[in-house]
């Protein structure tokens, strides 16, 4: 069947057997390897995009179900060439060591904080909780996020840090 729906703000149109899930549609067929695909079972959040503003785990949902509508995968969010400002906050924080998790902690906190700009520690750790780093790099993580709030409620407030972000 064909599969019509909005990936990183841009129509897509794809050919997929009906059974396929969203995240080997996103890789497989759509080449965009930063979905990572750890369990395969919805344990790990390794597979997690943005689907209509929440995040999912893409390896849980059949593609067929994202007919007409927004999903936001890794690559969807650099700017001009630039770091987005939570993969930049992740760097800075030094919230990666392999890296494999990256993507889909850094699209659980964008969900988050696009719902909620200022969140407390509790409420990052509660959104991040399906998101599991075998780095065990938590604490820095959790860190990046709230660097990440910080950032992003500077450029919201027109003003830029001393990057210039
Ligand atoms: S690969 Fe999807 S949750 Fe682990
Ligand atoms: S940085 Fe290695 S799994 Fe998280």
């Amino acid at each position: 069947m064909k599969l019509s729906f909005i990936l990183n703000e841009v129509p897509v149109r794809v050919e997929i057997e009906p059974p396929e899930l969203l995240a080997d549609v996103l890789r497989d067929r759509l080449g965009l390897t930063g979905t990572k695909k750890g369990c395969g079972q919805g344990e790990c959040g390794a597979c997690t995009v943005i689907l209509d503003g929440k995040a999912v785990n893409s390896c849980m949902v059949p593609a067929a179900r994202v007919e007409g509508r927004r999903v936001v995968t890794i690559e969807g969010l650099k700017t001009a060439g630039k770091p987005h400002p939570i993969q930049q906050a992740f760097i800075d924080a030094g919230a990666i060591q392999c890296g494999f998790c990256t993507p889909g902690m850094i699209l659980s906190a964008k969900a988050l904080l696009d719902e909620k700009p200022h969140p407390t520690r509790e409420e990052i750790r509660t959104a991040l909780a399906g998101n599991l780093c075998r780095c065990t790099g938590y604490v820095k993580i959790e860190q990046a996020v709230e660097l990440a709030a910080h950032a992003l409620s500077l450029i919201e407030g027109g003003e830029t840090d001393e990057d210039g972000r």
